[in-house]
């Protein structure tokens, strides 16, 4: 019964339906959907987003099986016969570590940024929000691919129980339903939760990559990038772990694009001013020859290293796009500082008159 549930691809998509729904259906019998400040363009980028998906599904399962018997007519259920407890670690291993990488590298390169903006443009979290990507970032994301070549090698219900795994654990971490915080309050829990959370990615694992800004203490946007497992950003140094939940998320400076521009760029393009998705937009450095002389409050501040923010000298999130990241300093009480805007200084954030040699 199960292994016949496993051998139709049809089981995936009810399993990503299911836990649309399943999660949903929380989210709005506690009241999140009524009191959410989505506008249209969000709505429409959540459900335009989980279309486009779905279309790029199609084609790579239809384009891989088409293509594959031309190419590679041996290969077709090849490896039909490999152990499920072989195969589906095996894809979920390959799946999760290339989408990682997408992930993170739709942060660190400007062009796939703008396929991805969308995604970090939401103010509120839920089960949708997972699908907000535009239609180029779901042509080119690569779990699409692998998932059509898994299943032309005929590994058919290895893909579809990762992609049941992978469901579940994506849905609940951008879901309004934050199960860990829950389990976070049970002391005696905190051992096995810190397994969990150094395997799976866990709600507040994920909203710390959602949150607005690192100056919160909690949010990570240039880091926490693991889709399914939390591994990868072990691996690769980008993970934060805070068992706290940001209580702001989105872009520091949205330009409110519409949900056309969003989704189709560059095929659709914004009219709003200083968008990144308007037609020919570059960034425009704002680092300058001197330092600037400003008097900080005591608390957490963010210095631009990258030297795009309209707020120089510090972040307003301009590095998007970039591989550079703000520097986050801590004042211990109100003080008069310099700081540095040439980006050059030895000493950051603080002017070490680098930009008198200059
Ligand atoms: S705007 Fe964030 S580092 Fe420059």
């Amino acid at each position: 019964m199960i292994s016949d549930l496993l051998n139709s691809p049809s089981t995936g998509k009810y399993a990503v339906l299911f836990t649309i729904l399943f999660f949903g259906g929380i989210e709005t019998f506690a009241g999140h959907i009524k009191n959410s400040n989505r506008t249209r363009d969000d709505w429409m980028s959540e459900i335009g987003g989980f279309f486009l998906v779905s279309f790029a599904s199609f084609v790579g399962l239809f384009g891989i099986s088409y293509l594959g018997k031309i190419i590679f007519p041996d290969a077709y259920y090849s490896m039909a016969g490999l152990s499920l407890w072989i195969a589906a670690p095996l894809y979920m291993i390959v799946d999760d570590l290339a989408q990682y990488w997408y992930h993170r590298s739709a942060h660190e390169h400007n062009f796939l940024w703008k396929h991805h903006r969308v995604h970090h443009a939401a103010e509120q979290m839920g089960v949708m929000v997972s699908f907000r990507n535009s239609a180029m970032y779901f042509l080119f994301l690569p779990n699409v691919w692998i998932a059509a070549i898994f299943t032309f090698l005929g590994m058919i219900p290895a893909t579809v129980l990762g992609l049941i795994v992978k469901q579940l654990i994506v849905a609940s971490s951008h879901s309004t339903f934050k199960w860990d915080e829950y389990v976070y309050k049970i002391k005696a829990l905190s051992p096995v939760m810190w397994v969990i959370e150094h395997i799976f990615v866990t709600p507040s694992f994920h909203y710390a990559h959602h949150g607005k800004s690192k100056a919160d203490n909690i949010s990570d946007p240039n880091g926490n990038f693991g889709n399914a497992f939390t591994l990868w950003d072990q691996l690769f140094g980008t993970a934060t772990f805070t068992r706290k939940f940001p209580t702001e998320f989105g872009l520091q400076t949205d330009s409110k694009d519409s949900w056309s521009a969003q989704l189709f760029y560059p095929f659709v393009t914004s009219d709003k001013p200083g968008s990144e998705l308007a037609k020919g937009h570059k960034k425009i450095s704002s680092a300058t020859n001197e330092a600037i002389a400003v008097e900080l409050e005591a608390g957490t501040h963010l210095w631009c290293q990258c030297g795009f923010s309209s707020k120089a000298p510090f972040c307003d999130g301009s590095h998007h796009g970039t591989k550079i990241k703000p520097i986050a300093f801590e004042m211990k009480k109100k003080r008069k500082v310099k700081l540095c805007n040439c980006k050059h200084t030895k000493a950051s954030p603080f002017c070490d008159d680098t930009h008198l040699k200059l």
